[in-house]
């Protein structure tokens, strides 16, 4: 079988977690990681049978045995991180966004030197490959919705991250509705063209210390004519919640939240059913895995990738005006036009 031979750049929350998924794919070895925390890792590093690791990325990407590499790094690297793999000839599978920049020149700057180098980049937008709402996807593609003319999206989190994981990853906007403004381009078939957000901290106020906010209403415009409707929280008492309706001239498809279990019992008093799956990590295991294998697919028979850096810079066009209303308390247009 022919095998890619990848590396593994972060090893935090998310990239331990992609790691322990991606290890039992049969068409990938992976040869080397690399962490800034890499001299804290012993303990794991020998239950994950890894023999090469790096504090240094420079010196994983200077290895010729390594075709791609999967970049997993807080949101703040992966600007840099992402030109060096690049200029390295790498091929390069990259957590979202491409910048923490609210202007969009970081973000060129690495869809240039993608293009310069002629990798292929795919971006970890995996709600795409939740086998739901990738049927909602299909759906629109296939006519059955008509001319979709809304999409609701309520995306909710279990609890709060903490002060500093935020300052590395990213406020409410950056780092969680990202996803959903992807979700919405992807479901809609379509570009989003303005943004209207009102945001609070209904659960923390110590978030307004570092400018972020917990709670988030937002209507979008689409250039067809149609419109979204995302909710977000950052604390869903009864777990993660993630949920996709969308309605058209021939019909309405939604999506509801996913259980540990579709059992639901009643005595004389209540219904009762399982809980919402915990977190992300459960929630998407199938889509992380999907993802990934769709990356290297691409790259073993040089397909195009799944989800393109043009996928990412389009989400972080509408994140920065979304970050503008919400300060400006006003809708925002979204640039569009042509990239590179
Ligand atoms: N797709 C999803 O479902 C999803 C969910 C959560 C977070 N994310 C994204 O994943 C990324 C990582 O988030 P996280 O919560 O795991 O952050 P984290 O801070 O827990 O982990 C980041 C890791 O990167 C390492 N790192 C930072 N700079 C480095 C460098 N120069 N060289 C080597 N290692 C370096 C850190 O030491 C740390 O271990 C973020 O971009 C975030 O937006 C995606």
């Amino acid at each position: 079988m022919k095998k890619l031979r990848c590396g593994v750049i972060g090893l935090g929350r998310v990239g331990k977690m992609h790691f322990e998924n991606m290890r039992h794919i049969p068409e990938m070895d992976i040869v080397a990681v690399s962490d800034f925390f890499i001299d804290k890792m012993d303990d794991w590093l020998s239950k994950m049978n890894i023999h090469h690791a790096y504090q240094n990325y420079h010196d994983l990407l200077a290895r010729k045995d390594i075709d791609a590499v999967f970049i997993f790094t807080s949101t703040d690297m992966h600007e840099e991180i992402v030109i060096a793999a690049a200029k390295a000839g790498k091929h390069i599978f990259c957590e979202k966004p491409l910048s923490m920049d609210i202007d969009e020149e970081a973000a060129l700057n690495v869809l240039r030197a993608v293009k310069a180098q002629g990798v292929k980049l795919q971006i970890a937008f995996n709600r795409r490959f939740d086998p739901q709402f990738r049927e909602l996807h299909n759906m629109v593609c296939q006519g059955q919705i008509g001319q979709p003319q809304m999409v609701k999206i309520s995306s909710r989190d279990p609890d709060l991250l903490p002060h500093d994981l935020i300052k590395r990853i990213g406020g409410l906007i950056f780092d969680f509705t990202m996803h959903d403004f992807d979700m919405a381009r992807f479901i809609m078939q379509d570009e989003i063209t303005e943004v209207y957000v009102k945001g609070n901290t209904l659960i923390d106020p110590t978030l307004q210390e570092i400018d972020d906010v917990d709670t988030l209403a937002i209507v979008l415009s689409f250039a067809k004519g149609g419109y979204g409707l995302i909710d977000n929280s950052r604390r869903a008492v009864y777990g993660y919640d993630q949920r996709v309706e969308v309605f058209g001239s021939e019909g309405m498809a939604c999506a509801d939240n996913v259980s540990e279990s579709t059992v639901r019992y009643y005595d004389k008093d209540n219904c009762h059913m399982k809980n919402p799956l915990p977190d992300f990590t459960v929630r998407y295991r199938t889509a992380y895995l999907t993802e990934v294998n769709l990356f290297i697919q691409a790259i073993l028979h040089d397909e195009p990738v799944v989800c393109t850096g043009e996928d990412a810079l389009l989400a972080q066009r509408v994140a920065i005006a979304a970050q503008q209303s919400l300060k400006q308390g006003k809708p925002i247009k979204v640039p569009t036009g042509t990239f590179l």
